[in-house]
């Protein structure tokens, strides 16, 4: 717990936040907001709910009568978890309603993909940048294709409740109902076997503790809005690394805290009613022969140590990756490895995992996988130089394992710093086949990007 000599600190600070603006889709009021309660210009606050005022674009349909409570403060958030009924009113947060049953259908069918703010203001920016009328006009087209949202850092979640009000109000107003996508992504000693993720927590530094507090205020947030469905990718390379990378003495060391954190990611968010995919790297990772049968043991192991929730539906394979769903040959750096494209992966994968009585259903990144044969060898995975957009996320897959195509990594954030001299270099983001120079994991790669856009395949 942080001392409360902090709390005191932080509410010295609050007449500095109530001063400023909101920017546009900020948080600019709400039972228990401490920040600002006005908006830059060209947008309006407006109350979405009791908890959520937010700064929309254009003029107001309701200016806000902002609820400022300082009271609670900062550990509010938390305290939703399990509250008694007494909050809830007509006009009351829907917090307190249990989520719906899990459905055994494809968890899309029946919603539409809620677009994440963030990126759309990134993208449209970016577009606004290119001189090409043409290439400008596809780059801004990216913007209504929807990508997940990286809850990377604790930072983040505020903007999870963001989106989760808005999608509510927005289901709400045309009737279709709106799901959210995001990547739960925030292991204590996280991406254990490189260095361009390295995350906030530390196992040595009360990591496990910081990361149940993380969950818990996702949950706080997610089950205010349970008309809102919420589906989730669980903790990128984490359970991959356990497979094939306890050689390396970070991923040794953090074997027992990975599995306990993704435990309590498991069982609190499916009793919310969040669709959860685990990270089951790629096809060139876990698809080798001699991996796949270690990878369906620890992920099948996992699945019944979290009580086999229907939420838990499968696996999620190519997260931030380049490989091809359906490579039209293989690549000659997949050579020797009969599991050559994700496809392959998959139909290799699922029959052992229903072998151990699961019934797993998978999704597949293509965000970056338009362009194939680009890489010298398969292992890397950072800023791969002539990548183009993929297949644009759907339903329709071809596939009886496969629940959607998906785009997981926003195309346009960097994989990593090709600058040596930064803590986080990864070495892997200077090889001849990385574009550089690259800025931070996580920032925005305009020149990268615009490949992007112009060797997309299928064309934007
Ligand atoms: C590279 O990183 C170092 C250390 O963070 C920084 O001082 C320097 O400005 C960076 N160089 C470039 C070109 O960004």
């Amino acid at each position: 717990m942080k001392s409360t000599a902090f709390f005191a600190a932080l509410v010295t600070l609050l007449p500095a936040y109530v001063a400023g603006q909101a920017s546009e889709w900020g948080q600019c009021g709400g039972i228990g907001w401490t920040g600002p309660t006005t908006c830059v210009s060209g947008t309006t606050c407006t109350v979405l709910n009791p908890y959520y005022s937010q700064c929309l674009p254009g003029s107001a349909v309701t200016t806000t009568s902002v609820i400022t409570s300082h009271s609670s403060s900062v550990s509010s958030v938390s305290s939703h978890s399990g509250s008694s009924t007494s909050t809830s009113s007509p006009t009351g947060p829907t917090g307190t309603n249990p989520p719906p049953p899990p459905s055994a259908n494809n968890p899309w069918t029946g919603f539409q993909i809620f677009l994440s703010p963030y990126y759309a203001n990134e993208v449209a920016a970016a577009a606004k940048q290119i001189t090409d009328p043409t290439l400008s006009s596809k780059a801004a087209s990216v913007a209504n294709i929807p990508t997940f949202t990286w809850l990377d850092s604790v930072a983040k979640i505020p903007d999870l409740g963001t989106y989760l009000a808005s999608a509510s109000a927005l289901g709400k107003s045309t009737g279709t109902k709106q799901l959210v996508q995001i990547v739960i992504y925030d292991l204590p000693d996280r991406d254990c076997a490189a260095k361009a993720s390295n995350g906030e927590f530390s196992i040595a530094n009360n990591g496990q503790a910081n990361y149940e507090n993380y969950i818990d205020q996702i949950v706080a947030q997610i089950q205010q809005f349970p008309d809102v469905r919420v589906v989730a990718v669980i903790e990128p390379d984490s359970l991959a690394n356990l497979v094939t990378n306890l050689n390396v003495q970070k991923c040794a060391n953090a074997k027992t805290t990975y599995l306990a954190c993704v435990n309590y990611a498991l069982t609190n968010l499916a009793k919310v009613g969040v669709y959860m995919y685990m990270d089951a790297g790629h096809a060139g990772w876990l698809g080798w022969p001699a991996n796949l049968s270690p990878a369906a043991q620890l992920f099948t192991q996992v699945w019944q140590n979290a009580g086999k929730s229907p939420f838990i539906k499968g696996l999620a394979t190519n997260v931030a990756n380049y490989n091809a769903l359906q490579a039209a040959s293989p690549d000659p750096i997949t050579q020797g490895n009969p599991n050559y494209d994700e496809i392959h992966y998959i139909n290799a994968l699922a029959p052992l995992l229903q072998q151990a009585g699961w019934d797993a259903t998978f999704i597949v990144d293509q965000g970056r996988s338009g362009v194939q044969n680009i890489r010298q060898q398969w292992g890397d995975w950072c800023n791969i130089k002539g990548a183009g957009f993929g297949t644009r996320p759907t339903t329709n897959t071809g596939s009886q394992f496969i629940d959607s195509i998906v785009w997981v990594k926003p195309g346009g954030e960097c994989d990593g710093t090709s600058n040596s001299s930064s803590p986080r270099y990864d070495s892997t983001c200077s090889l001849p086949d990385a574009a550089q120079p690259a800025p931070e994991a996580g920032t925005w790669f305009q020149a990268y990007f615009q490949t992007l856009v112009s060797a997309a395949n299928p064309p934007l």
